[in-house]
């Protein structure tokens, strides 16, 4: 097992070269949050809440202004091959098929051509485009392309998964379907998630643990667990599972919990 931990960040951005020399305000206050492999943790807030910035922290695009990002009690230094990272728009490249977009990453790697092509075979089938490896990238649609996506965000076997809104440009019928899929990818792979969303639908469904950040600066305003997904491994339908009193309980929970104070601000 592994565990990503954030360890006491906080987090202001520095000022532009040569601009005003005003300090940013504080983004992230204080966090202190841990995800192990096999957990799936959701974030959700308000926009701008800082849950980018938490992403990218985690990812090591940005360092912290205070505190430690760790894996298994190690700082990260950087991104690293343990950590992968799939945004709502990914840039898939457009001149390769889909097999080779999922390999591409183990090429850098200087991985043989052969197991390359084995992997990614894999990975086609493990993300339910076992036909689609020949295709080209403009020739699948908005889902099938989040998929090769996230296949070619697997294919360094990362032990963490960081996802920005992977789901966000997809229409209501594909991101329903996107999402028992990522339940069942993750299942399989072992790695731990973290993922941003806009939805509180989303965020139930897929959670073991939901995450709710408070802005200005952004902290921790709940850590709650959640058990609908296991429920869906198991079987359940998603219309069964928010049809039962306790979901719409939390559905209405995390709705108050996420737009508390939010008048204040806004005045
Ligand atoms: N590169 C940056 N430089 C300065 N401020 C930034 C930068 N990126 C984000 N911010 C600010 O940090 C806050 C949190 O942004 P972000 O992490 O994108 O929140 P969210 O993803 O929850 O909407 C916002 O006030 C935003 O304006
Ligand atoms: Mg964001």
């Amino acid at each position: 097992m592994s565990t990503l931990s954030f360890r006491d960040i906080s987090l202001r951005y520095a000022p532009q070269n040569g601009r005003s020399r005003e300090l940013h305000p504080w983004v992230l206050e204080r966090i202190n949050l841990s995800i192990a492999t096999g957990e799936f943790v959701v974030i959700i807030g308000r926009s701008g809440s800082g849950k980018t910035s938490l992403l990218n922290l985690a990812a090591g695009f940005i360092a912290p202004t205070e505190g430690t990002i760790t894996v298994d009690d190690v700082p990260i230094a950087g991104p690293g091959a343990d950590r992968a990272v799939v945004f709502q728009d990914d840039a898939l490249y457009p001149w390769l098929n889909a097999r080779d977009n999922i390999a591409f990453p183990l090429k850098l790697q200087h991985v043989a051509s052969q197991h390359r092509r084995v992997r990614a075979d894999e990975l086609l089938e493990l993300v339910g485009l076992a036909d689609a490896g020949d295709r080209r990238i403009w020739e699948l649609s908005g889902g099938m392309r989040q998929r090769v996506g996230i296949a070619r965000a697997l294919a360094s076997d990362p032990r963490f998964l960081l996802m920005d809104e992977p789901l966000g440009a997809l229409d209501a019928l594909t991101r329903s379907r996107m999402q028992g899929f990522l339940l069942n990818v993750l299942q399989k792979s072992g790695a731990g998630a973290l993922l941003i969303t806009h939805s509180i639908e989303e965020a139930l469904l897929l959670a073991t643990r939901v995450v709710v950040l408070e802005p200005d600066p952004g902290r921790l305003a709940a850590d709650i667990p959640v058990g609908f997904a296991g429920e869906i491994l198991a079987g359940a339908s998603p219309a069964q599972i928010k049809s039962s009193p306790l979901y719409k309980r939390m559905h209405d929970g995390l709705t108050s919990l996420i737009n508390r104070n939010a008048n204040e601000d806004a005045a």
